[in-house]
């Protein structure tokens, strides 16, 4: 059995993933802190899969724990490498945490993998590298715009170290850009946890509509599009898990025709802010309490994915549409005030 590391495995896409790797034979070890990720995700996990996998807690940014672990982990066959900071935000509030963590981490996993003569990562980034691209949908080729924030230049950062680590050192290595992560596993076991009130839109929407907030706030209707209100390329969360699968896969039976690979990870539709409200509202039958207000600062005004390369290449297509991720955002959100209602 290939024994793959993810890191950030307890969180909202990594815990998707790990679910998708079991079901397809490999064996897991995850590595988190918790610092935005709960202990409990484990055992939700071998709810769903029959399998509760290795997990060890301590933090990437640490070398000399990093080293001992991957001294411990000789036997790794891959690596997927989710953990890091995220909020956008936040990033700009404390810069240096967001360098010193996302960066540090890769650095302190490539060192890592030097000592295990491994070969394989998978790296998460984001469509945030693209900025507002000139053209849409927008490719793999479209040029790396000046980063709004420092996540957005950490993914940046992380996908150049990460290229020139590739063309010297007997690493190899697939970037997966991700457009806008949503839903949950049909299961309404695993989902996504935000800390505090949500900065992104789904978790807002199904926090209001189960009365946690009193209001979503639509930043903007003034944008250059058909309703006004900024578009995005949401993606089910198990259709990115499975293109992890797919990736690992590429990479372990030697099917990469590049040492460095970087694939969108979108639909290729753009839907608006009230689209997505209306196939909320559609799918849970409630009406949403929304308010229109000013354009958030930094935030774009539409981005979606050209597909045509993960599809063709990759062999890999999203297949879940914007009302399932809906449904399976809000089954989620139920799902945890019930868990809350018996506590
Ligand atoms: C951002 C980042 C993305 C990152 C993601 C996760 C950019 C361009 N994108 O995505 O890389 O992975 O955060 O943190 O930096 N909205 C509202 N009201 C709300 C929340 C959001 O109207 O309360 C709107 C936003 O203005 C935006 C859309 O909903 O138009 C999606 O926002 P959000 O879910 O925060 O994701 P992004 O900002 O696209």
């Amino acid at each position: 059995m290939k024994r793959i590391l993810v890191t950030g495995g307890t969180g909202f896409i990594g815990s998707h993933t790990v679910v998708e790797l079991q079901q397809h034979g490999y064996e897991v070890i995850i590595v988190d802190n918790l610092v935005n990720s709960s202990i409990e995700v484990l055992d939700n996990i071998a709810k769903i899969t029959g399998i509760k996998p290795s997990f060890e807690q301590f933090d990437l940014a640490d070398p000399a724990k990093t080293a001992d672990f991957f001294n411990r982990n000789k036997d790794l066959s891959g690596i997927i490498h989710f953990a890091a900071y995220k909020a956008v935000g936040e990033s700009m509030q404390k810069p240096l945490e967001y360098y010193r963590n996302n960066i540090g981490s890769l650095l302190n996993i490539l060192e890592g993998m030097k000592t295990c003569a491994l070969g394989d990562i998978v790296f998460s980034s984001s469509c945030t590298v693209y900025g507002q691209p000139d053209e849409l949908p927008v490719t793999e080729q479209a040029p790396i715009k000046p980063a709004w924030s420092p996540y957005g230049n950490t993914k940046q950062m992380c996908e150049e170290i990460l290229r020139f680590s590739a063309a010297s050192l007997p690493i190899k290595a697939i970037a997966l850009r991700y457009f806008n992560p949503i839903g949950a596993h049909e299961s309404a076991l695993i989902g996504e946890l935000p800390l505090g009130i949500p900065n992104n839109l789904v978790p807002y929407i199904t926090q209001t509509a189960i009365g946690l907030r009193q209001s979503l706030h639509v930043f903007g209707n003034d944008y250059d599009t058909p309703d006004g209100t900024a578009m995005r390329d949401y993606i089910h969360v198990v259709d990115i898990a499975r293109a992890h699968v797919v990736a690992i896969g590429r990479m372990i039976n030697k099917r990469m025709k590049h040492n460095m690979e970087i694939f969108n990870l979108g639909t290729g539709h753009g839907f608006s802010v009230l689209e997505v409200i209306q196939s909320f509202e559609r799918v849970s039958g409630l009406k949403l309490n929304y308010k229109i207000v000013d354009r958030r600062p930094g935030d774009i005004e539409k981005v979606w994915a050209s597909t045509d390369f993960a599809n063709k290449e990759l062999g890999w297509k999203a297949e879940k549409k914007i009302d399932e991720m809906m449904t399976s955002a809000w089954k989620w959100e139920k799902a945890l005030a019930d868990r809350k209602g018996q506590q």
